[in-house]
C-alpha cells in the first residue's frame, strides 16, 4: 500500500481538477497550431510523461501516432550537445514528419536539449515541445518549450507520472514532496 501521504506530500501544488481543464486548454492550443497538418507524432519520454501523454492524446484532433523514448539521465560528466544515450528508441521513421515531444517536467533542459539534438538529424518537417511543468529557474541550457502547463517554483514534485525513487507515479494530482522523505 501506498504510505499516508499526509506523510509524503508536503503540499497539493495542483489538483486533478486543475490538471485537466489545463491540459485540455492545452489540447486546443496545440490544435489551433496543427490545423492545416494531417498528422501527427507525440513522442512521449518515459516513464514521468505516460500520463500527461495519455490526457493529452484524448482531446487532439488529428491522426496520430503515439510513440515513446526512454533516455538515460544525463550525469555531470556529459557535456556534448546532441549526445544522449538512448535506451529505447522510436518505433517509426520521423523524415518529414511533425513530432511533438511530450514531457513532463524541464528543469535544466539538458535531456531534452540532446533528445531534440537527436531527434532533429533525422529530417523531421518539424520539432515541438510541450511540457506539463516548467521549473524556469533552474534552466542551465537554452531551451524552451512551445507549450507549457504550470509554471513550478524550485521544488521537488511527485504525482502525476513523477516519481521519487519510482514511487508516487500514481498520484492523481502534483505534490510537492516533504523534505524528510529524502533528506530524512
Ligand atoms: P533536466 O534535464 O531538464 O531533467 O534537468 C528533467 C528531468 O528531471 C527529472 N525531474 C524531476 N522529477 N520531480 C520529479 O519527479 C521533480 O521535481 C523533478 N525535477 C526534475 C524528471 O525526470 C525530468 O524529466
Ligand atoms: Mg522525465
Amino acid at each position: 500500500m501506498i504510505s499516508d501521504t499526509n506523510e509524503i506530500i508536503e503540499k497539493v501544488l495542483i489538483d486533478e481538477d486543475s490538471l485537466n481543464v489545463r491540459i485540455k486548454k492545452l489540447a486546443s492550443q496545440i490544435n489551433d497550431h496543427y490545423k492545416d497538418e494531417d498528422t501527427l507524432i507525440m513522442v512521449a519520454i518515459l516513464k514521468g510523461s505516460v500520463m500527461f501523454m495519455a490526457e493529452l492524446a484524448k482531446h487532439i484532433k488529428l491522426d496520430i501516432n503515439l510513440e515513446f523514448m526512454a533516455v538515460s539521465s544525463y550525469d555531470s560528466g556529459t557535456i556534448s550537445s546532441g549526445n544522449v544515450k538512448i535506451l529505447k528508441d522510436l518505433d517509426t521513421d520521423i523524415k518529414d514528419k511533425n513530432v511533438l515531444l511530450v514531457e513532463d517536467i524541464i528543469d535544466t533542459g539538458h535531456t531534452l536539449l540532446k533528445l531534440r539534438n537527436n531527434l532533429e538529424k533525422r529530417d523531421p518537417k518539424d520539432i515541438k515541445i510541450v511540457t506539463l511543468l516548467d521549473k524556469p529557474e533552474r534552466r542551465e541550457v537554452d531551451i524552451k518549450p512551445d507549450w507549457y502547463g504550470f509554471k513550478i517554483p524550485n521544488e521537488f514534485v511527485v504525482g502525476f507520472g513523477l516519481d521519487y525513487d519510482q514511487k508516487y507515479r500514481n498520484l492523481p494530482y502534483i505534490g510537492i514532496l516533504k523534505r524528510s522523505v529524502y533528506e530524512g
